[in-house]
């Protein structure tokens, strides 16, 4: 199969394809090894150190002396050229006019989308939905590929316990389990069954590793984590992707116990290489390899290049030191030639099996010029499962289809551009469709709609709205306000300190309050943010994430009740950012708090004598609580849980366990709820959380339906790292819960034998 059908763009070489795609279709993979090295036989080490060069496209222009190093074969890959002309002539290039034909791989950040925008990661992760995560991402790799890309840098996989981070936003949040299980479809969706077909791309499993653990939540800064915890939190999710066959992997920009990742053997070449089998390439992130110096870890930048092969990162991205120094440095003798040989094989065995030498690349694009109708219901459905309903006093959504006034406020309520969240690179504001056109087009004439955008953009602090906001408030039933934080507030570099509502926003929220008309809030945001004070003077509180293209459909799809919120959090939402890090995962300490049993600031007598009897952990202003739960997620009708049971109680180390669990929907309208377990071991050799997520199911049922969901829970994955680093499942007791959220109450215990 050829990756993009053949036009008679570039006759020339056209007829040499034909033979090698009939060999192709003979030898398939088979013989890409015995390609490799015929290939590698044949390449200077200016050739080879060429492949393993990466540098930023030229934005829609091929300046002479790009020419010049693509006949060289001086360039292995470009990133961020998404002309499909300009794909087509690079490509076009490097196969006719360099010396051996050696194909560009050609890298773009497809994030959530390429030009359809899906919710942003964080939004999909609250779907809990991998067969729709996996389909969004084939859409995305469709049209990705339609313009000459063959690689995203994504998923992005980072484990994040720290909303303040804004690259919170483009992962899959705080649970290692949730973030494998969707890692792994996203690269399954982005690759498709076989890399080689026209409408899938290459996918990287980053930032490797540890990235999401930023002190503080500032973005790039320096990482700690115990080895431990490293293995059974933080690398799950890569282990998933390389498992899923992920084709590349990107080294994290952050130094991790004192080592950067692009100098780190132990990451890249103990673990993703040795322990895991991973065959594709290490690229490294953009610059991490010269930021070396700034970590002073490398003295200058031959010492990166020296360090940075050493510890197996293939590919240098956008930074210079493999092409300034790599050669002079096997020359010497003070790097192998076999490190140089090792990281051109596994780059050209990517381009392989990307199929890139047998179609030589894009010899002609469809391009795209708008998403497809297939691309916009996905995408809507996709927005639509992933918002969170946080609360809805006295059944205040859905709001009536009658409806006969109703005020849309805010200042994302016809924002196209805002609401497609961080890393958009390749969507249009003008393919969105907004929440106030929605509504428009839902109401049609059958009600009065009061527009009014009450603040100019989130972080405006200019109040000259409010007087307008009030009286269409006042003269309407019901007021739908869309809160947030624009794109650019989350994402890289992006982090924020205070996780409140930005600018006037609360201010807005309070006064509309004041009208004592009921108020659906909307939050659009790339981070849980701390609204546990404003939630409490509205009726009703949406979260919605940044949903991307079809924004406004699937939110009135909600509002007006055509579908129920099924969505579910996916990282736990703290009161104040002074509780981070908060996360359901954690141990439980010797002295673990109880709800009522500590005392509050308020209640400390003025000169109390302070002493250390009966405290526990807790902070004394805000209990220990957080605004809401990991897993939480409220739904239209009501859903029980009952009748837990195992397939036995004593398991044997080894067996699987069934559980299964009655779901019924007892409420009026038809739903989908994601049924959760976990688990708690409850005495270990290193102690371990209080619970663990191990599975998830999302299930659709009608009123009064009754289903019997039944998991799998194999006993293997009970275990944890132990103080030798070795993956242990020890004998003991668990408690096992099933529930919607990971507060749930409905519990069985079971214990592993040997
Ligand atoms: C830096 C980011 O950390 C990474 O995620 C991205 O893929 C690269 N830049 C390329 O744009």
């Amino acid at each position: 199969m050829f990756r993009i059908v053949s036009s008679n763009q570039f006759l020339p070489i056209s007829c040499l394809l034909v033979l090698t795609f009939c060999s192709l279709a003979i030898g398939e993979n088979i013989n890409i090894h015995d390609r490799i090295e015929s290939l590698l036989s044949k390449m200077t080490l200016a050739e080879k150190v060429g492949q393993m060069i990466q540098i930023n496209g030229y934005d829609g222009k091929i300046p002479k002396d790009l020419k010049q190093r693509l006949r060289e074969g001086g360039i292995g890959s470009i990133l961020n050229e998404v002309n499909p002309e300009i794909n087509l002539e690079m490509q076009r290039i490097a196969v006719e006019e360099s010396r051996l034909g050696i194909p560009l791989i050609i890298g773009r950040d497809v994030i959530h989308g390429f030009r359809t925008i899906f919710p942003i990661p964080l939004g999909q992760a609250a779907t809990w939905d991998p067969e729709l995560v996996r389909a969004c991402a084939g859409i995305a790799a469709e049209e990705a590929a339609s313009v000459g890309i063959d690689w995203t840098f994504a998923p992005m996989m980072d484990i994040a316990r720290d909303p303040r981070w804004g690259r919170i936003a483009e992962g899959f949040g705080e649970d290692p389990y949730l973030a494998s299980v969707l890692a792994a479809a996203m690269v399954r969706g982005l690759q498709g069954e076989d890399l080689s077909a026209p409408n899938t791309i290459a996918a990287c499993a980053k930032h490797f590793a540890g990235y999401g653990a930023a002190e503080g939540g500032r973005d790039y800064n320096t990482v700690y984590i115990p080895e431990g915890l490293l293995r059974d939190v933080y690398l799950p999710p890569f282990r998933a992707a390389v498992d899923a066959g992920v084709a590349t992997v990107m080294a994290s920009f952050n130094e991790i116990n004192g080592v950067p990742s692009s100098g780190n053997a132990f990451l890249l070449r103990q673990v993703l290489r040795k322990e895991w089998g991973f065959q594709g390439f290490v690229v490294s992130d953009w610059g991490s390899m010269s930021e070396m110096m700034n970590h002073g870890f490398c003295s200058d930048l031959k010492d990166v290049a020296q360090k940075s092969i050493q510890a197996g990162v293939d590919m240098e991205m956008v930074s210079t030191a493999y092409a300034d120094y790599l050669e002079d440095l096997v020359n010497s003798g003070a790097v192998p030639q076999e490190l140089v040989d090792d990281a051109v094989r596994n780059i050209l065995r990517v381009k392989f099996q990307l199929g890139l030498f047998d179609k030589p690349s894009p010899y002609s694009l469809k391009g795209i010029h708008k998403p497809s109708q297939k691309a916009l219901d996905l995408a809507k459905r996709a927005a639509l499962e992933s918002v969170v309903l946080l609360k809805n006093e006295g059944n205040l959504l859905p709001l009536s289809r009658k409806i006969r006034s109703i005020a849309v406020i805010g200042p994302l309520a016809d924002e196209p551009y805002e609401v497609l969240g961080t890393w958009s690179l390749d969507g249009k504001a003008e393919d969105t469709i907004t929440p106030l056109q929605a509504v428009k087009t839902f109401l049609g004439e059958s009600a009065d709609i009061k527009y009014t955008g009450g603040l100019p953009y989130t972080r405006s602090r200019d109040e000259s709205g409010f007087s307008p906001a009030v009286l269409a408030a006042e003269e309407s039933d019901a007021v739908l306000l869309f809160v947030g934080e624009e794109s650019a507030l989350s994402g890289e570099g992006h982090s924020r300190a205070y996780l409140n509502l930005p600018g006037a926003q609360e201010k807005l929220i309070n006064t509309l309050a004041a009208t004592g008309k009921p108020i659906a809030l909307v939050v659009m945001a790339g981070r849980p943010l701390t609204i546990g004070e404003i939630s409490r003077k509205v009726q009703a509180v949406l979260y919605a994430w940044h949903p991307g293209t079809m924004t406004g459909p699937a939110l009135v799809d909600l509002i007006f009740g055509i579908e129920s919120p099924s969505g579910k959090l996916p990282v736990t939402f703290p009161k104040t950012a002074g509780q981070i890090p908060v996360y359901y995962n954690h141990k439980n300490t010797g002295r673990p708090p109880q709800e009522g049993a500590f005392t509050l600031i308020d209640d400390i007598p003025v000169h109390a004598f302070q002493h250390s009897l009966g405290n526990t952990s807790h902070y004394l202003d805000i209990g220990y609580l957080p605004l809401y739960p990991f897993g939480f997620g409220l739904s239209y009708t009501r859903f029980k849980y009952a009748n837990i049971k195992l397939s036995t109680n004593n398991i044997k180390i080894g067996d699987n366990i069934r559980v299964s669990v009655d779901l019924i929907n007892v409420g009026a309208m038809e739903a989908e709820e994601v049924a959760q377990l976990y688990i708690r071991d409850l005495v270990a050799s290193i102690t371990r959380p209080v619970r663990e997520l191990k599975g998830f199911q999302r299930i659709r049922l009608k009123p009064g339906e009754k289903k019997t969901v039944t998991f799998d829970l194999p006993s293997q994955d009970l275990g944890f790292h132990n103080t030798d680093m070795e993956y242990t499942v020890e004998p003991g007791k668990f408690h096992l819960w099933v529930g919607g959220d990971s507060q749930s109450v409905l519990m069985t215990e079971f214990e592993l034998v040997e």
